[in-house]
């Protein structure tokens, strides 16, 4: 299929470009570059820097590449910045794919892979979390992310416009040419492996005294992998119907702690870590239930263990200690 992919220098867009181009599709990367790097798209992918809000530009390119399918996932998605830049987020994820949407219309583009968040739940009522849990998010970020799965089910009862959402949990890990290279960097794998390949000197815990097993935070963290594969195969409902799916491993899920303990003896390296108090917004557990996903579309994750997530992300850093400025 020809496929745009928005967002597709960005970490998982980058990551769903590769599996597509490796199931054999033809790939279009349209990204603004704000947060992306050039040399995160994949040398077999036609890459576009362009905006969202850029109409005229997504036109010319949906029509020029016969763009049968679209995979979203250019979005901001800081979860603090949220809180005090909402209009930020509003106008870019919101309005911006909106954006998307009428262009898409007008071209007859009918099919559209969503990148979506547990974020929308909020503070979970009960983990773990099915589909079926009433949507509250304690953010903008899931706020925005959650008004543009509204819309889409209008567009779709409208105009027929067939969408899959996903809801990732905490995405983590790495491919051989692609990893997570933030900046800020805000999440807690790339930098517990940071502090453990010295760029900085400790990791900060945030809050121990939360009703967990160890008293830090338990989430739920998927491979980039698995989760790239669950777009592909979410393409496949979409001549006929629209779903909404959560994205996680399920089981226990891991504490803070248990993820710095795993990178220690990963690394081989000392990590040394502090306890600093709670980050504002933090739920304590957030576990997935994706028996939808795994049941109708027959998704299987296939490296669900912590281990396997950061040996990844450690042999990427390894490998690109420069991130991706050295292939700019
Ligand atoms: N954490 C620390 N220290 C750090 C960074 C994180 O203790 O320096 C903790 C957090 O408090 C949290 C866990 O590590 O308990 C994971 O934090 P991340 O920031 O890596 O990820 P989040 O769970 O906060 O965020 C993820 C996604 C968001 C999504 C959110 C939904 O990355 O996009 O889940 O709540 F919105």
């Amino acid at each position: 299929m020809r496929i745009l992919v928005t967002g597709g220098a960005g970490y998982i867009g980058s990551v769903v470009t590769e599996e597509l181009i490796n199931a054999g599709h033809r790939t279009i990367v349209y990204d603004n570059l704000s947060y992306g790097h050039r040399g995160a798209v994949h040398p077999s992918a036609a890459f576009v820097k362009g905006d969202l809000l850029d109409g005229e530009t997504l036109r010319g390119v949906l029509r020029e590449n016969e763009t049968e399918a679209v995979m979203h996932m250019a979005a901001f998605a800081l979860v603090g910045e949220s809180v005090t830049h909402p209009a930020k987020y509003y106008q870019n994820n919101l309005v911006g794919g909106l954006s998307l949407l009428n262009v898409m219309r007008e071209c007859d583009v009918k099919r559209l892979v969503f990148s979506s968040t547990c974020a929308t739940y909020g503070e979970p009522a009960k983990v773990p979390i099915d589909e079926s849990l009433p949507n509250n998010p304690a953010n903008p970020y899931g706020e925005s992310k959650l008004a543009f799965e509204r819309a889409l089910k209008w567009f779709d009862r409208a105009y027929g416009l067939r969408y899959a959402s996903l809801r990732y949990f905490n995405a983590a890990g790495a491919t051989e040419r692609c990893g997570e290279m933030h900046d800020p960097e805000t999440h807690l794998i790339p930098l517990v492996l940071q502090a453990a390949a010295g760029g900085r000197e400790d990791v900060q815990i945030f809050g121990d005294d939360y009703p967990t097993r160890d008293g830090t935070c338990v989430r739920d963290y998927i491979h980039i992998v698995d989760l790239a594969r669950a777009h592909i195969l979410a393409l496949g409902i979409l001549d006929d119907r629209s779903a909404i799916y959560n994205l996680g491993c399920g089981g226990a899920g891991y504490t803070v702690r248990e993820v710095i303990d795993t990178a220690r003896e990963i690394t081989g390296r000392e990590i040394k870590a502090r306890v600093v108090p709670r980050r504002p917004g933090d739920p304590a557990v957030l576990i997935a239930s994706s028996e939808k996903i795994k049941r109708e579309l027959g998704w299987e994750p296939e490296f669900q263990d912590l281990r396997l997530i950061i040996q990844s992300a450690w042999n990427w850093l390894a490998r690109h200690p420069g991130g991706f400025s050295e292939r700019k």
